[in-house]
């Protein structure tokens, strides 16, 4: 099992079956671009830059709920949460509702490595980016994404956009939702996790999801493994699920096993169609779970000749072939 090395990604969890073909089909390009891209940081670096660099090419992409992507709060303003931790150190930074940053993973990374706090929030997270020398910027609000509120919006008006779990059941079509996640082991196998996202459409200002909550949308020991989480992030937060997934494999659960289980406790919890995981252990396995309608993952490894990539239930044997259990 020495020098195995890899990488697996989440674009989301969700009513993939909403979206168009097409649509489905460039979130894919855009998994296997980021997998290549941040295995190519892999090949030399750390599993903290590597999870760093996919993040930071998902959140760039457009075509996920983070960075350029997020969706917009019902206020319609853009809010975005993100984290990220060293298994190594147990170092963590993470940012929430920030809204003048293009990168939140790269001021959540800043967090980590230049300040002694694990999470900071709103304004004053953008001041000490500024301090630390990254560029304020806010995220540009397009015209398609401001059509895509008033769709929504007026649905609300009507009573017709209820808990998350109806909006996450019923009205996704029209959103370009996924908040991004990814776990990575370097060739010194250490782990590492990190997720973004813009959070829900029409959520209220100033609340924060699982995302860059420690143990709940992210979590990283060396000790135990490496989970990202995605789904309701209420429902996620509940059961701890990064922490919870990394506990069972600290207890030698294999990361599939442990993926599984923790997905089980959410649908056991807050029922189906709430969230998936990716994790990976200590042995370098990887390993993923959901229960909504699809999940977009990618993974690259130190023993695949190039990205696997699956998003529904009967693609995922593409991906189960290509990772050793
Ligand atoms: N899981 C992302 C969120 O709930 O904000």
């Amino acid at each position: 099992m020495t020098n195995i090395y890899g990488i697996i990604l989440h674009g989301g969890a969700g009513r993939y079956r909403l979206f168009t073909k097409e649509f489905v089909e460039k979130r894919k390009r855009e998994l296997r671009r980021a997998a290549l891209y941040a295995f190519e940081e892999l090949k030399t670096g750390s599993a903290l830059d590597a999870v760093e660099a996919a993040i930071k090419y998902m959140e760039d992409s457009g075509l996920f709920n983070a960075g350029k992507g997020s969706s917009l709060t019902i206020t319609k303003e853009i809010e975005m949460d993100a984290g990220i931790m060293d298994g190594k150190t147990l170092k963590c930074g993470a940012v929430a509702c920030v809204k003048n940053i293009k990168n939140p993973i790269k001021l959540a990374r800043l967090v980590l490595e230049k300040t002694d706090h694990i999470f900071l929030a709103g304004p004053g997270a953008e001041k000490v980016a500024e301090i630390l020398g990254m560029k304020i910027e806010p995220i540009k609000i397009t015209p398609e994404k401001i059509r895509k509120f008033e769709r929504v919006f007026k649905l609300w008006l009507e009573g017709k956009w209820g808990t998350h779990l109806f909006r996450l059941k019923t009205l996704y079509k029209d959103f370009i939702e996924g908040t991004v996640g990814a776990v990575a082991i370097d060739k010194d196998r250490n782990i590492a996790a990190a997720t973004s996202t813009g959070g829900y459409s029409l959520k209220l200002p100033g609340r924060v999801g699982d995302t860059p909550l420690v143990g709940c949308g992210f979590y990283a020991d060396n000790s135990a493994g490496g989970a990202s989480a995605t789904g309701v992030g209420e429902y996620l937060t509940l059961i701890f699920a990064c922490k919870t997934a990394c506990d069972f494999m600290r207890q030698g659960v294999s990361a599939m096993k442990a993926a599984e289980a923790t997905i089980d406790i959410l649908t056991r919890r807050f029922g189906p169609h709430t969230g998936g995981i990716i994790t990976v252990d200590p042995m370098g396995r990887i390993g993923f779970a959901y229960n909504t309608e699809g999940m977009g993952k990618s993974i690259m490894t130190s023993y695949m000749g190039e990205p696997a990539v699956a998003v529904f239930p009967e693609e995922d044997h593409i991906i189960l072939k290509s990772i050793k259990k």
